[in-house]
């Protein structure tokens, strides 16, 4: 069968020469706005006279631009990780295949012009005046076509024909919402005789202060460039420019100069900044000769209301957010963004990894060996993978926050893309090219990896993997003499730290590297946002949407929930938590008496910082750039928390935003909580016993009142509604837990015993059917006044090992021998989701205070964010709405707490939560809608809770912050509060 042309392997046609995106004087028409349109569920090629100009299409309906149709009702959107939404048959795609058909007229003068088109997914037909001007692919590169011979003066009719799927999408598999349409502006730009079509600028910084321009310019005519501020007048552009004292610009001072070109007809503003990115011998990257962190996070573009469609507004909100949150890098991930997104980036700083349009991850699943048929490989697809590369480097060429070019995302191995690298070394020489799985390092000049452990990466800092520890080698012949290679290259995180859910645990561990290994540069949090579509239940309930939620055949369910940011943008505590791992400063206790500060900038000093604490301001030495300081502070009876706040306001948050901060604790230690000596004797009154203020239920030994306060308790808890990381099945406990009835343990009390000093409890927990279980004793005992409970707990029965896919590397392998026998061991030891007691309460117990980490919940691997305070909360605020319901909300290392009239004091610290349904309930919800509180209050203090990881997609809980299963013994102090 022929190809229809949406199947054609090549780019297109009729499109003009890429080029950047220029602030021209030229006349323009915004032709965003209402358009005609119509859709059709099926594939149409042939046009029905749509196009011409005299189609009447009154009865058309109308669908903004830009917008994604299947937003609107027509279709539905369909979310898909890897599997192709399409039989993998390339370059075909089958007959159910929507096409959009849009329709609008404009006035014009009719002087010669361009038409661009932002984005449009997948492939756009495009016709003016009845005229056909071409044909392009490529949803998130620009198209442009030359339209001056067919504009005429007064009315214009423009016709574009959409497809849902082409030839294209094949090269478009990436981990997002599969949504169609022209999502990104269109405009008309007018084309003076003698105008400016291009302009390259060069602008190098050097290691003496100077700075170099150098501009490649497009025109017919002779062009004039000024560059006012380095007093620059109507020079020939021709020249080679050269300044002594140049202000550099960096992510972390991000300083534009503007260059003004012009020829009679045309006059561009371009702007610039000098700085010039360099690998060293050693393998470092650099910035104006600094070594610099890339404290990043990947992005895909995402409005929760309008999919890829991103207001300008929004994409300055996401860099404010990116900033005010200590980001500093952005990986385009997996296209290049609206190009206002990344004059946002020039302007407040953000060092940027610009990823080409470019994914065939799908092909990964093709059989009988994966990878075949994979377009990289194949000559065919050749000029379709140029096409895309210079169209993402033409664009966005002249972007000083720019820093390294990435051909794609998980495309496999090939020729086409050894291709792009050639030609981006080639056309801009001044900045590295990164691929991911350019695995023999081949045609890259960074190194980077995804999702390896922290013992991996220490691996690599030391000096780099074996041959055969390169991971998912994709090319024959891993370990060969291209291994020495890649290991003298910068290495960083194209991705880490998956953010799916309640996690990423480990943030710590993987940012400290960056600060022991020069060669380990940091990299991209996977994802920057949660990408749940707001949408509306049968009931009314608003809810954030994921895969399955629109009845795909095919889907990835709540894999599209990966972010830092909710989908309204709210931070999650992943977010916060990352926030504080990658402070540009760091505040931490000193010598005593004292508090140390370190500059992790690479640029600046600290004067634009102001430091404070609680009783004042604390003076600070204008520290440079890696320096530290020892600073005395007021000793005190508790906590200290000093902060580095700004002190003007920036462009991207309020003078006082706090950047910064750390805790030294109190001089005099914090004691445990005790009663005092006098003990009771525990006593029968009918149905109950009673010990000091204290009612237990006689035959089970249940605590049912103190003074006249009700609560049921304890009960042994190990389990959690399952984190979409503890759910993964290599890395997540969440199976194991299941196999041995963990959620639905039955309880027997084996004995009730009172004494002349107490009451003492044994219960025996364990699940139907199950050979393993835990036995607690609960010894009580009183002074009257307050009662304590001292629990020891241990497992009975028999607990098999696990086993799980990433073992060696979950530990350091430098590690003294006995050290890593014992986490190895750790790491496959069986585990717990906690150790705690669960407790019932009445539903007005709403309203908790507790002393202890806070405001926000923490896990054992990712509790940096969170500070020793007092903090108050009510129940529902101490929920974390996680897309999908999961455990969340846990406080940690806390003293004491206050609820419904309850005082808990622990001995030792211990994590609180509290929630007003039952952790089944919990793990059975879809969505927050789901979610119906019950009358009464579900308490839990627990002893200990196992870390988060990021087994989602990545390494599960490391080793030190397992939850193994063990015997404890801890203990807490009730009483009634006034
Ligand atoms: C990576 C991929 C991302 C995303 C992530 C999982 O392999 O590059 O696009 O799919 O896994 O969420």
């Amino acid at each position: 069968m022929s190809h229809r042309y949406f199947e054609d392997v090549s780019p297109g046609y009729g499109k003009a020469a890429p080029r950047a995106v220029l602030a021209s004087d030229a006349p323009r028409l915004d032709l965003n706005g209402d358009w005609s349109f119509r859709f059709s569920p099926i594939g149409l090629d042939e046009p029905d006279g749509f196009e011409s100009p005299d189609f009447d299409d009154a009865q058309w309906d109308r669908l903004p631009v830009p917008s994604h149709w299947q937003l609107h009702g027509y279709g539905k959107p369909a979310y898909l990780n890897i599997p192709y939404p399409i039989p993998v048959d390339p370059p075909f795609v089958p007959d159910e295949n929507q096409t959009g058909d849009y329709r609008r007229e404009f006035d014009w003068d009719g002087s010669p012009a361009v038409l661009r088109f932002e984005g449009v997914d997948s492939c756009a037909r495009v016709w003016l005046n009845g005229v056909e001007l071409g044909v392009t692919r490529g949803s998130r590169l620009p198209a442009e076509f030359d339209a001056s011979e067919v504009l005429v003066k007064g009315r214009n009719v423009l016709a574009v024909r959409v497809h849902q799927y082409s030839s294209g999408t094949y090269l478009e598999d990436q981990d997002t919402w599969r949504i169609s349409g022209i999502f990104r502006d269109v405009t008309l730009l007018a084309r003076p005789a003698d105008g400016i079509r291009d302009v390259f600028v060069h602008a190098d910084y050097q290691a003496d202060g100077g700075g170099r321009v150098r501009l490649e310019v497009d025109a017919d005519g002779p062009v004039e460039v000024s560059i006012p501020l380095l007093g620059v007048e109507a020079a020939p552009a021709t020249q080679t420019f050269t300044f002594e004292r140049v202000r550099p610009w960096s992510a972390e001072d991000p300083f534009l100069y503007e260059a003004v070109l012009s020829t009679p007809s045309e006059r561009v503003r371009v702007r610039f900044g000098f700085r010039t990115v360099e690998i060293t011998e050693a393998g470092v990257l650099t910035v104006n000769g600094q070594r610099i962190v890339l404290r990043g996070v990947n992005r895909h573009e995402f409005d929760p209301d309008r999919g890829r469609v991103v207001s300008p507004e929004l994409m300055r909100r996401d860099v404010e957010l990116m900033k005010r949150h200590n980001v500093n890098a952005v990986r385009t991930s997996h296209y290049p963004p609206h190009p206002t997104f990344l004059d946002l980036c020039d302007e407040l700083g953000l060092w940027v990894v610009l990823e080409c349009d470019l994914e065939t991850h799908g092909f990964d699943q093709t059989r009988p060996e994966p990878w075949i048929g994979n377009p990289s490989g194949d000559p065919r697809w050749r000029a379709a993978y140029l096409d895309r590369v210079q169209r993402t480097v033409e664009r966005d060429k002249n972007h000083p926050s720019i820093i390294i070019w990435s051909l794609g995302n998980e495309a496999g191995d090939g020729q086409n893309l050894e291709a792009m690298a050639e030609w981006i070394h080639e056309r801009d020489p001044s900045r590295p090219v990164h691929y991911e799985a350019d695995r023999l390092a081949r045609y890259v000049d960074v190194y980077g990896e995804m999702y390896r452990t922290p013992a991996a990466v220490r691996r690599i800092g030391q000096g780099g993997l074996l041959p055969g520890e390169i991971f998912y080698p994709l090319t024959a012949g891993a370990g060969d003499p291209a291994d020495d290679r890649r290991n003298r290259m910068p290495f960083i995180y194209t991705e880490f730290a998956h953010a799916m859910g309640n996690g990423p645990g480990a943030l710590a561990e993987y940012m400290r590297l960056t600060d022991e290994f020069p060669r380990v540069q940091g990299g991209f949090v996977w994802e920057w946002i949660d990408q749940g579509l707001h949408t509306t239940d049968a009931q009314g309930r608003e809810f954030f949407a994921y895969g399955g939620d629109f009845g795909e055949e095919l889907h990835d369910a709540n894999y599209i929930c990966d972010g830092l940011m909710f989908p309204d943008r709210t931070p999650s505590p992943g977010m916060l938590e990352y926030q504080k791992v990658i402070e540009p400063v760091v505040i931490e206790p000193g010598s005593p008496g004292h508090v140390m500060i370190r500059n992790r900038y690479a640029f600046l000093d600290l004067s634009h910082l102001r430091f404070t604490h609680d009783q004042g301001e604390l003076q600070v030495p204008r520290l440079g750039p890696g320096e530290s300081v020892e600073v005395p502070v007021p000793a005190l009876d508790g906590w200290l928390t000093v902060q580095a706040e700004l002190a003007e306001a920036t462009a991207w948050a309020p003078e006082g935003h706090v950047v910064a901060w750390g805790q030294v604790p109190p001089a005099v230690p914090e004691r445990s909580p005790a009663l005092s000596e006098v003990r009771q004797a525990a006593r029968r009154s009918g149905d109950h016993l009673l010990l000091g203020p204290a009612r237990f239920d006689r035959r089970t030994g249940t605590l049912v009142g103190l003074g006249d306060r009700q609560l049921h308790g304890p009960r042994l808890a190990l389990w959690r509604a399952p984190t979409d990381n503890d759910r993964s099945t290599g890395q997540g406990d969440a199976g194991y837990w299941k196999a041995r009835g963990l959620d639905r343990l039955l309880h027997r009390t084996v004995s009730v015993e009172t004494s002349d000093d107490g009451l003492t409890v044994v219960v025996r927990s364990s699940a139907a059917n199950a050979g393993c279980g835990y036995l607690s004793t609960y010894r009580w005992d009183t002074d009257g006044q307050r009662v304590r409970v001292s629990v020891h707990t241990e497992p009975v029965g028999y607990w098999p090992e696990r086993t799980s896919a990433f073992d060696e590397e979950m530990v350091d392998s430098d590690l003294p021998d006995e050290e890593r026998k014992e986490l190895l061991r750790r790491h496959s030891a069986p585990s717990l989701a906690r150790i705690g007691l669960l407790w019932q309460l009445p539903e007005e117990a709403s309203q908790v205070e507790w002393f202890g980490a806070g405001p926000g919940e923490a896990y054992p691997d990712s509790r940096q964010a969170v500070r020793i305070g007092h903090f108050r909360a009510t129940v529902d605020e101490l929920q974390t709405p996680y897309v999908r319901p999961q455990d969340n909300g846990t406080r940690a290392d806390v003293r004491w707490a206050e609820i419904g009239g309850l005082r808990i004091e622990g001995d030792p610290v211990f994590n609180l939560a509290a929630r007003r349904w039952s952790d089944r309930q919990l793990a059975a919800a879809r969505h927050q809608s789901d979610l119906v509180p019950e009358p009464l209050i579900y308490l839990y203090t627990d002893h200990a809770v196992q870390g988060v990881g990021s087994g989602a997609v990545g390494p599960g809980v490391l080793p030190q912050h397992r939850l193994e299963v063990r015997a404890a013994d801890f203990a807490f102090i009730l009483s009634a509060t006034d």
